[in-house]
């Protein structure tokens, strides 16, 4: 059975335009809290399948949308690279001994062996494709390679990089060592979710927007092309999704053999379609706060679905949904995402 959400990836005609949420499966479902706190931790909740399995599947089932995506985290590469991470309550991921030198990176388990490590991600996986409806896809995910460093050198979230930084422009050699580390794991890693039987990946590069273009292109999006064109080339049938936040004054730039672009909320739409919109399909993008309001929702829904005229787009948030916001209007999002583009 031809899954619509494939189908859309591939730009290809369907009934409607697919949607999901970015971090579509979490704290604004009083379920997803239930079955966290049966877990005990995050962390925990991570290492269980069938907890996992749950709660991947619990956004399908109560707002409906078209997708699921896996539950884990981004972090859980360095983690199994032998990152020592705790999620702390109201201060979110921490490392807490991070990268500091040449010797701290070489001590990083690598390539296939630290891959390997995350048989919990694949275990949820499979049985996630027992458990999906089969007209579902399955989106597997990696952090791109700078977004995963940015936590792995400064070791929790930062406003200003500056540890980042000050390697990029006084030790790049050494910035790019670690770079091209994390890039073999995360194409071993992405490989194997795909034998396990992810349909789709997407690579979250949450903190694109730190770096001037010139920096970007060097120490980001070279690796995501990297590992997108490693799938592209052993596996043309898994469509690769491309997620780089807040880059949307450097669209001109944007090359390499992948899917789907994912758009951002600070970009608008129909930018993105003008210089994009040819090469790639365009995934996005609303600004997650008008989840707060039914009505700029609508707006804004019916605002992406005039630009984009139901060709060559998939529905989603412009970035991740946020705890507070009500299920129902969640609801009525994806609702909206199907009945514009049904009217089409
Ligand atoms: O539904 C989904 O999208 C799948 C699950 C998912 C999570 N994290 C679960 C999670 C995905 C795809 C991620 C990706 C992720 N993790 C990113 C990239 C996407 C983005 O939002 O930019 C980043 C930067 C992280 C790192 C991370 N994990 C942070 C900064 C935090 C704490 C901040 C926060 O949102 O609480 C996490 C924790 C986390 N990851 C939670 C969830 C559901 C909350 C943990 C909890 O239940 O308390």
């Amino acid at each position: 059975m031809s899954k619509i959400f494939v189908d859309a990836c591939f730009g290809k005609e369907t009934p409607y335009t697919p949607v999901w949420m970015m971090r579509q499966a979490g704290r604004y479902l009083p379920e997803y809290m239930k079955v966290r706190a049966e877990a005990g931790s995050f962390l925990n909740l991570c290492h269980d399948p069938k907890k996992a399995c749950e709660v991947t599947i619990q956004p399908l089932d109560i707002v409906g949308v078209d997708a699921a995506i896996l539950f884990s985290d981004i972090l859980v590469i360095p983690h199994e690279m032998g990152m020592d991470l705790e999620f702390i309550k109201g201060e979110g991921p921490v490392f807490h001994k991070p990268i500091k030198d040449e010797a701290d990176i070489d001590a990083l388990l690598g390539g296939e062996e630290a891959a390997d490590k995350l048989t919990y991600v694949y275990d949820t996986i499979k049985l996630l494709k027992q458990e999906l409806p089969e007209d579902k896809a399955l989106i597997g995910f990696t952090g791109a390679p700078w977004t995963l460093a940015t936590y792995m050198i400064e070791g929790k979230g930062t406003k200003t990089y500056n540890l980042c930084k000050k390697l990029i422009y006084s030790n790049p050699e050494l910035m790019h060592k670690l770079l091209a580390k994390v890039t073999q794991v995360v194409k071993h890693y992405m490989e194997k979710q795909i034998l396990a039987g992810a349909d789709v990946v997407q690579i979250f590069d949450s903190w694109a927007a730190a770096l001037e273009k010139q920096a970007y292109f060097e120490f980001s999006w070279k690796y995501m092309v990297e590992i997108a064109e490693y799938l592209k080339e052993k596996y043309p049938h898994i469509p690769v999704i491309m997620f780089p936040k807040g880059i949307g004054q450097y669209l001109d730039d944007i090359y390499g053999n992948f899917d789907v672009f994912g758009v951002d909320w600070s970009t608008p739409m129909a930018l993105a379609k003008e210089k994009l919109g040819d090469k790639y399909v365009l995934q996005g993008n609303m600004e997650p706060c008008r989840l707060y309001s039914k009505e700029k929702t609508t707006a804004c829904v019916e605002k992406i679905q005039e630009v984009m005229g139901g060709k060559r787009h998939i529905f989603n948030l412009g970035h991740g949904i946020l705890p507070d916001v009500p299920v129902e209007n969640a609801k009525h999002f994806v609702d909206e995402c199907h009945r514009v583009s049904k009217a089409k």
